[in-house]
């Protein structure tokens, strides 16, 4: 197959599970992994998380990653090249539109994130400051100004990565921040279980409780894990194509998912042991972190430090997966229209603003305007994360298992023979692709439509 690629690609394969390990550690694992794990019975729920995370979900990963390296394009432009049929390009604009509407609201957090990171550095949460945070954060979401300006400024400095380029923006900025990221959580981590009462938090995570692992705790699990690795949104496939022949998919897969769940769980720890410590009722979504953290950190020796470190990892989190989900538009769009870098760039970013701006007011004047009983913010979050995500998944999956087939796919993770990857392995994967992800991820979408 010759090599079709941008000249601007990653220099290296740390530099691209880097940026795989920035898309995939967002407000995901710290805001919905604690608590899901918590409610669906602590260590049987990690188990399961586990195990389909390596059964099902590291496949997905690969086959993305074969897609993007193979195909060197933007996804739809993959998706082409590697079926050889043009009606294939359709599943690459939904990734595009997918990673639209999940961007939509993740742009409107990325502002309340950085709201959030100026409140503590002026020392809003430290010990024995008095805060009503539930009106605080009501009053600042419900607000029309306010947080749009704080979205656009997210938008802003997401779009100065993406404009610098794939080597100089997304490669450069993720391998210093995910090495942050790690040492401001494990900071927290070891401020929170060092609480006294942060027992309580840690049995909530770690305490094996089948009985509260239900059915749907099974679709939650696979939901999470889908999610938390940017599965069926084309983030693998627009990095893939970024990736020098030269690495191991293989491996890279595996270690994304990895540092992805290990964040996650230390994520747990530092949360739920503060939560327990004082008392408050674990909660998941916007309200743990606006509202039931920084009044934790009020009361907490060295509060305002951890307010400060915390609110700080959070931006970081954010910002590496909107870069992820930014560069899945402006490469599609860059492919589909000619444009360069910026103008492609500037472009969405500012369909953005407008798309950004409508969810930020669906949180004040807009509450009212509800589809099937959700405002805005919410039915795209749902649609996105329940249908376009799986579909997206399952037709990654039929493309590779059924289209592209096992000597294709054999022949880029060994990059034509020249990487050791054993037969057993690369069967085992490739079943795995074509017969059980599908039934998975298509029994799933059933059941959660049903
Ligand atoms: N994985 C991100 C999180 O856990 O918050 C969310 C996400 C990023 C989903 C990028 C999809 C994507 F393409």
């Amino acid at each position: 197959m010759t090599e079709h690629r941008s000249k601007d690609s990653f220099t290296s394969n740390f530099g691209m599970v880097a940026a795989a390990v920035g898309s995939a550690i967002g407000l995901g694992n710290l805001w919905r992994f604690p608590y899901l794990v918590g409610q669906n019975g602590g260590a049987a729920f990690i188990i399961v998380y586990l195990a389909l995370t390596a059964l099902i979900s590291i496949p997905i990963l690969l086959a993305e990653s074969v897609i993007g390296r193979r195909g060197g394009g933007a996804p739809a432009e993959a998706y082409r090249k590697v079926t050889g049929r043009k009606g294939w390009g359709t599943a690459g604009i939904l990734g595009m539109i997918t990673c639209l509407m999940i961007m939509s609201f993740y742009v409107v957090v990325g502002g309340w994130t950085i709201k959030y990171m100026m409140l503590s550095c002026m020392w809003q949460f430290h010990r024995g400051a008095v805060i009503d945070s539930a009106a605080m954060f009501g009053a600042f979401t419900s607000g029309s100004i306010s947080p749009i300006v704080y979205s656009i400024t997210f938008i802003f400095l997401t779009i100065v990565i993406i404009m610098l380029g794939v080597q100089k923006g997304i490669e450069r900025t993720s391998k210093l921040m995910m090495p942050m990221l790690f040492v401001l959580i494990i900071l927290i981590g070891i401020r929170s279980i060092t609480l006294p009462g942060a027992k309580a938090g840690i049995e909530y995570l770690f305490r094996p409780d089948f009985s509260s692992f239900t059915f749907d705790s099974l679709l939650a699990a696979l939901g999470q894990s889908f999610f938390s690795l940017s599965l069926g949104a084309c983030m693998m496939i627009t990095y893939g194509a970024y990736t020098p022949r030269s690495s191991n998919l293989t491996r890279s897969a595996a270690i994304i998912s990895v540092s992805d769940t290990f964040f996650a769980l230390i994520a747990g720890c530092a949360i739920m042991p503060a939560v327990f410590a004082f008392g408050v009722n674990p909660s998941q979504g916007a309200g743990l972190v606006f509202v039931t953290l920084p009044q934790i950190f009020t009361q907490m020796p060295l509060g305002g430090v951890c307010s400060v470190l915390f609110f700080f990892a959070l931006f970081l989190a954010a910002v590496s997966s909107a870069v992820s989900l930014f560069e899945v538009i402006t490469s599609s769009l860059m492919s589909i229209t000619g444009k360069k870098r910026t103008t492609s760039a500037a472009i969405v970013a500012l369909i953005l603003t407008v798309t950004g701006s409508v969810c930020s007011l669906s949180q004040g004047v807009l509450s009212g305007v509800t589809v099937a009983g959700l405002n805005i913010f919410d039915q795209l979050d749902y649609v996105s994360s329940n249908f376009l995500m799986t579909t997206g998944g399952l037709l990654t999956v039929i493309c590779v298992g059924w289209i592209m087939g096992k000597d294709a796919f054999t022949d880029e993770i060994t990059a034509g023979g020249t990487i050791r990857v054993s037969k057993n392995l690369a069967s085992a994967l490739f079943f795995v692709i074509k017969y059980i992800a599908p039934v998975v991820i298509a029994t799933t979408a059933i059941l959660i439509i049903v």
